[in-house]
């Protein structure tokens, strides 16, 4: 029990963004930090971190608390757990009262895994020094493979003794009980009551949690001749979940941080000779091929992985696997291939550190100049090959969740394959939408939900029923729903209440990511991003087309405000929505009678809760271009402004869309109920119009809308 005094101390010393700061990279903004938030999966940060009020709170996901709350969400620790970390990290000494019977006997499980953990790493690493036996073989092979003691001590590397139970027996005599020993796998039992230590005579690579907490072992055969595995590995257990962990993480995470890149490699030894030459933003998945869990811890300090495998074919095929996966998970991806038979170990190792950080840095490819170049080998003269090639690129390119990376990519894909952009392009609109149907039909299975969506676009016919191509798409939750998720209170500070993870779900894919705001959300996300652009960006300048003195076009720059009132007049657009109605009325005012713009002040003391409340939800959860632009090495990166256009561009266009989608289903629902023929004849050539409308906003917006 830790005393009530020993707490308040430990609360006064805290500083919540230096705590929550060695788990999730946060930037200042303001008063405050932001980040991405630990707790769910986002793109966009909307963490917010306030060291005046001690609190974290996720706009996102509507997890909140203070430091203590973050250590035992995000480390699962118990709440003495949490209080003895901050005591460690601010030097407090914790005055312990009395523990009753029953509380000692209410020690977890798992702490007992962890101490065991713990104490057998100290044990390796012990070892390795100061045991002869320990010296002779398992420092003198770290050494031979050319590490360094202070590399060894960085990474806590140890050895295990080569006798049947040297360690079980040092540990039972330190009170460890057989069911600690046998649940983290350090000692395996025998049915006949015998007993051995599972890496005995191995090389010892803890596993590090983030927070530097010992969580299981890799352990290196030392002997060639051997039968058994290379490396064993600790088996799943409370504590450690190998698809959850990346061995390196703990010592890799500021770098990662800073550098604003993740190294991805293969093995134990990579990570450490990586970091002995100075690359100390490396990580590896060890024992199992990378998963998603791992990609999403690698994501809360960057989006940017570049995946460093062997040359060889099984290199090859991992990294091709591990792009796609990556991809998935909205992260921008680079490869470099070591030459055949090396790997980054034996690289460093050959040619030493410099020689290393240029073959990084010369060799780095993304995705396209990569996979073209292992796929393409000799495929130029045969169409057939070329053509699967295309498909393969297509299908990789689908993944991307950044529509103008995509674009990019298809760009590039073209010019390197000397292809046709515009069918790339519908290619990839056809693999999209097959995979939104098929993604569909997956939910639909889970949830059982009606009216899958049309593989293919097409807009309304006449003879069906009349159900919009949007509404067949997965739709978002209603307003209200939302405005539960980030409302704001009186002070206007938002609050949030949990919700269920399939709204979080939809939520997170409104606020933060601009496209599937666009995609199959329908007109009410839709509308949301263009209210937000007015209202973030309704001052910026946006260059436009416009008519010199002479009659001749030349560009000219507007505010992006004047830009949306001007678009939506000529083409008698509004808002189906009330409230962005009026927020849109107030801009298109000003605009009209030439005052300025609306601003937060204005909408802080609106009078209308709703308003006022939509307004700034809006401004505060203003997505960012992300970080993948500012690395300009291997994309062409366009510009902020470019950026700003492009989006205001396709949020235009998607609304006119939905403008001439909802012409089409009352012209449907008009043939339909159409006796006369000569009027029949008429609404069919509206039809026709119509549709052509639609195709060419459609083609205008480079894909499709599924
Ligand atoms: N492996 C594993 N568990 C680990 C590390 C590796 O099961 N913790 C497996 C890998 O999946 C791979 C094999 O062991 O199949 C070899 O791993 P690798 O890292 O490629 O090691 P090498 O380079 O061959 O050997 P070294 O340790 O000497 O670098
Ligand atoms: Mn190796």
């Amino acid at each position: 029990m830790i005393s009530k005094d020993t707490i308040d101390r430990i609360m006064d010393a805290t500083h919540i963004e230096e705590v929550i700061g060695e788990f999730v990279s946060l930037k200042k903004r303001g008063a405050n930090h932001i980040g991405c938030c630990p707790f769910h999966n986002e793109k966009t940060p909307s963490f917010y971190v306030s060291p005046s009020k001690g609190i974290f709170k996720c706009f996102g996901c509507g997890k909140s608390g203070n430091a203590v709350g973050f250590l035992m969400d995000h480390e699962h620790y118990t709440y003495p757990e949490a209080l003895r970390w901050l005591a460690d990290k601010y030097h407090i000494q914790i005055e312990e009262e009395q523990l009753t019977e029953e509380q000692k006997e209410r020690q977890t499980e798992r702490d007992g895994l962890f101490h065991v953990s713990e104490f057998a790493q100290k044990y390796f690493a012990d070892l390795l020094y100061n045991n002869e036996l320990g010296r002779n073989i398992g420092l003198s092979y770290f050494h031979q493979r050319g590490l360094s003691d202070e590399i060894i001590k960085t990474f806590g590397l140890g050895y295990c003794l080569d006798e049947w139970d040297n360690f079980t027996t040092h540990a039972r005599r330190n009170g460890y009980s057989d069911t600690v020993l046998e649940k983290t796998g350090l000692t395996i039992f025998k049915e006949d009551g015998k007993c051995y230590d599972r890496f005995r005579g191995r090389v010892m690579f803890p596993i590090f949690s983030i927070s530097g907490r010992v969580l299981g072992f890799s352990g290196r055969i030392l002997s060639k001749e051997k039968q058994a595995a290379k490396y064993v590995n600790s088996p799943d257990s409370d504590i450690y979940n190998k698809s959850h962990i990346l061995y390196g993480l703990y010592q890799a995470r500021n770098a990662i941080g800073k550098a604003e890149k993740c190294y991805l490699v293969e093995g134990n030894v990579d990570v450490v000779s990586m970091h002995q030459s100075g690359v100390c933003n490396t990580v590896a998945s060890c024992g199992t091929s990378l998963t998603i869990e791992q990609i999403r811890l690698i994501k809360r300090y960057t989006p940017n992985v570049t995946v460093l495998y062997d040359g060889d074919s099984a290199g090859i095929k991992a990294a091709l696997r591990a792009v796609n996966l990556l991809f998935e998970e909205g992260m921008h991806v680079r490869v470099v291939l070591f030459p055949d038979g090396e790997d980054p170990d034996s690289y460093a190792q050959k040619y030493g550190s410099t020689q290393l950080q240029d073959y990084l840095r010369d060799h780095e490819e993304n995705f396209v100049q990569f996979k073209t170049r292992v796929l393409l080998e000799d495929v130029e003269s045969d169409p057939i090959r070329k053509a699967e090639v295309l498909k393969e690129m297509v299908r990789t390119i689908a993944l991307v969740p950044d529509m103008l990376e995509r674009q990019e990519y298809v760009k590039q894909t073209a010019a390197r394959l000397r292809a046709s952009e515009t069918i790339l392009t519908q290619e990839l609109a056809k693999t999209m939408a097959a995979n939104a149907q098929k993604a569909w039909k997956e939910q639909q299975r889970n949830e059982q939900q009606p009216t899958p969506p049309a593989g293919q676009p097409q807009p309304p016919a006449p003879g069906q029923p009349s159900s919009g191509n949007a509404d067949a798409t997965p739709t978002p939750p209603s307003a209200d729903q939302y405005s539960i998720v980030t409302g704001l209170n009186e002070d206007s500070s938002p609050t949030s209440l949990q919700i269920t993870s399939q709204e979080r779900t939809a939520n997170d894919a409104i606020l933060n990511d601009p496209t599937a705001s666009r995609g199959g959300a329908g007109a009410e996300a839709q509308e949301r991003h263009l209210v937000r652009l007015l209202i973030t960006s309704g001052n910026k300048m946006i260059l436009q087309e416009g008519i010199d003195d002479d009659g001749n076009p030349c560009p000219i720059e507007l505010p992006l405000a004047e830009v949306v009132v001007d678009e939506l007049s000529t083409n008698d657009l509004s808002f189906s929505n009330p409230v962005y109605q009026q927020i849109y009325t107030l801009y298109r005012d000003a605009v009209e009678s030439g005052q300025p713009l609306p601003d937060a002040n204005l909408f802080a003391q609106h009078p209308d809760g709703i308003l006022r409340n939509t307004a700034l939800t809006l401004m505060l959860t203003q997505y960012q271009i992300s970080d993948q632009w500012r690395d300009k090495k291997h994309i062409l990166v366009p510009s902020p402004e470019t950026h700003l256009r492009r989006d205001l561009e396709e949020t235009i266009l998607t609304f006119k869309q939905k403008k001439v989608e909802h012409e089409l289903e009352q012209n449907a629902f008009q043939i339909r109920s159409c006796t006369d023929p000569d009027d029949t004849v008429i609404l069919m050539a509206q039809r026709k119009q119509l549709i052509q409308t639609w195709q060419a906003v459609c083609q205008k917006l480079g894909r499709v809308v599924v």
